[in-house]
């Protein structure tokens, strides 16, 4: 049987904005034109996926369109299988495991008018202590969102220098302590005492911060942490691939959404919507209100940017 639980605890955000700005250019679209596909790069639980599905549905004109949807995460697929095992029957849905920088034999060809991602991870993947994104439960030090390939945490720790490290933390983690943080961790490594599990790694970092800092508004490892799951998961890169190559994929008049959660990727997204052949259709960012935040903490940091493919 499978270990993978049959639902999903993310709550996805400002579902109502994407879906709006995504299903608009398949209303324009004639009667007789042949199915057009949204595609969703961000599958994770299933809550926009599901959304789209619906909102396509709502409407005899747009009712005929499709959802390719895509995850790297093997897990992610498995509970899709089974929330959209009808939806899949019917042929209303694709789903294929694909990173951002893989993408493209799927989207060549088809036509699609919207496109969306939510980045980072999702919920289930950081409740899942085997994964290792949590310092709040004990977990083997990983961190990869696809943990069938790549390098683990741990691994990467193994091989990187000092001046790299110190600079990922620094630049992915925006922590004041990266140059101590990263001098601690290698000064482990050097005694052949690399943290094994992620409480250790925890311990580590907060002993390698000054007293007077341990105690702050988030907990010490949070930024070293997010620091090092980008980094094992090449997030940078892969949304440079997204914005420079898959998205090239839209139709003119088609929209792409983009949900970010740190202020390196905003400026990535920020920068590519006002390049050619893109026209941003938010000037600012589009943030999630109190109701929203207060239902759902991790929607506080969510910056979402929509463009238009002229
Ligand atoms: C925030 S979650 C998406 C949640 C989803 N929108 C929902 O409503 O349930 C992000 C998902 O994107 C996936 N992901 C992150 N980076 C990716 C990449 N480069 N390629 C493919 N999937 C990626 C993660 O595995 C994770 O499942």
């Amino acid at each position: 049987m499978s270990s993978v639980p049959s639902s999903t605890v993310h709550v996805p955000i400002l579902v109502e904005p994407i879906v709006r700005a995504l299903v608009e250019p398949y209303q324009l679209l004639p009667e007789d034109a042949p199915v057009h596909w949204l595609v969703d790069f961000t599958l994770g639980g299933g809550g926009h996926t599901a959304a789209l599905l619906e909102a396509l549905a709502s409407a005899p004109r747009t009712a005929r369109h499709k959802v390719l949807s895509l995850d790297q995460d093997p897990e992610a697929l498995e509970r899709a299988r089974m929330r959209f095992a009808r939806e899949l029957e019917q042929g209303r849905l694709e789903i294929a495991r694909r990173r951002f920088s893989e993408a493209e034999d799927l989207l060549e060809g088809r036509p699609v008018l919207g496109m969306m991602a939510d980045l980072g991870f999702s919920s289930d993947q950081m409740d899942s202590a085997e994964r290792g994104l949590s310092f709040q439960s004990e977990g083997p030090l990983d961190m990869r969102l696809d943990p069938t390939r790549g390098r683990s945490c741990r691994e990467f720790l193994s091989q990187v220098s000092e001046d790299e490290l110190g600079r990922i933390l620094q630049d992915y983690g925006e922590e004041r302590f990266a140059r101590r943080i990263a001098s601690a961790i290698i000064q482990r490594r050097r005694e052949k005492k690399l943290p094994t599990t992620t409480r250790e790694l925890a311990e580590l970092i907060v002993r390698a911060i000054p007293a007077g800092a341990r105690h702050g508004r988030i907990h010490a490892a949070t930024r070293t942490f997010q620091a090092l799951r980008i980094a094992v998961n090449e997030e940078m890169n892969e949304l440079d691939c997204l914005l420079g190559r898959a998205i090239l994929f839209l139709k003119p008049g088609g929209r792409a959404a983009i949900l970010s959660f740190h202020s390196l990727e905003d400026r990535k997204v920020k920068h590519a919507f006002r390049q050619e052949p893109f026209e941003p259709l938010t000037r600012k960012p589009l943030e999630a209100d109190e109701a929203e935040t207060s239902r759902n903490p991790r929607a506080r940091s969510a910056k979402l940017r929509i463009a238009e493919r002229l």
